[in-house]
C-alpha cells in the first residue's frame, strides 16, 4: 500500500474527456496486461499486436521491462517489493494512457498475482485484458534470449523469475496463449480477435 504524501493538492477536471478521446481515435482506451516468465514471448507479442493495430490506424503503446528500467524505473531492482512497486507505477502509467484513450500494452513479468490485480482494480471494468504467455520453464530456457537464465543457473543472478524466485500464473485471465504449442501469428490473431469481439476497436 502506497500512502498518500502530499496534502493541499486539488484533482482538475479536465474538459476534454476519455469519451471524446475515443471518439477521437474510433477506439477504446484499454490496457493489455501481458504476463509471463522471462523468454515467454511478452514483447514480442505486443510488438506484433502493435503492428498489425498500427496497421489498422489504431493508436498503441507498448510499455516494456526492459526499457522502463532504464528510465522510470531505474532505482528498482528484484526484490519482491521492487517488483511490487514497478507493477504499481506500470498500473498507473497504463491507467493514464487508458484514459488518453489509447490501447496501452505493457510486457512485465509480473509474478505476482496480488500486484497484477491491484493494476487491474485501477482501471473500469472491461478495459483490463491480461494475456497469459503461457512457456513452460524448460522452453524459455532453452530460447534464454539474454543468456540470464544460464546465469541464474550459475549462481550469478539471485531472485531470477523460475529459478530462485516465483511466477504466479493468473488464475482467470482474459486470454492465454501458449507460445510452446502456437507461432507468434497465432498468438497475435487470438490478441486481436478478443478486441474485436469485445469491441475494443
Ligand atoms: S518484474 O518481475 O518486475 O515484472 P520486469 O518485467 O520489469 O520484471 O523485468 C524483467 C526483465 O529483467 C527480464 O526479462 C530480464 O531481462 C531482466 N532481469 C534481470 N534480473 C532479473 C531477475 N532477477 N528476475 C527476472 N528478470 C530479471
Amino acid at each position: 500500500m502506497t500512502d498518500q504524501k502530499a496534502t493541499n493538492i486539488t484533482w482538475h477536471q479536465a474538459q476534454v474527456n476519455r469519451q471524446d478521446r475515443q471518439k477521437l481515435l474510433n477506439q477504446k482506451g484499454c490496457v493489455i496486461w501481458f504476463t509471463g516468465l522471462s523468454g515467454s514471448g511478452k514483447s514480442t507479442l505486443a510488438h506484433a499486436v502493435e503492428r498489425q493495430l498500427y496497421e489498422q490506424n489504431h493508436l498503441t503503446y507498448v510499455l516494456d521491462g526492459d526499457n522502463i528500467r532504464h528510465g522510470l524505473n531505474k532505482n528498482l531492482g528484484f526484490s519482491p517489493e521492487d517488483r511490487e512497486e514497478n507493477i504499481r507505477r506500470i498500473g498507473e502509467v497504463a491507467k493514464l494512457f487508458t484514459d488518453a484513450g489509447v490501447i496501452a500494452m505493457t510486457a512485465f513479468i509480473s509474478p505476482y498475482r496480488a500486484d497484477r490485480d491491484k493494476a487491474r482494480a485501477l482501471v473500469e471494468e472491461g478495459t483490463f485484458i491480461e494475456v497469459f504467455v503461457d512457456v513452460s520453464l524448460e522452453t524459455a530456457e532453452k530460447r534464454d534470449p539474454k543468456g540470464l537464465y544460464k546465469k541464474a543457473r550459475a549462481g550469478e543472478i539471485k531472485q531470477f523469475t523460475g529459478i530462485d524466485a516465483p511466477y504466479e500464473a493468473p488464475a482467470h485471465p482474459e486470454v492465454v496463449v501458449d507460445t510452446d504449442q502456437q507461432s507468434l501469428e497465432e498468438s497475435t490473431q487470438t490478441v486481436l480477435d478478443y478486441l474485436k469481439e469485445h469491441k475494443i476497436i
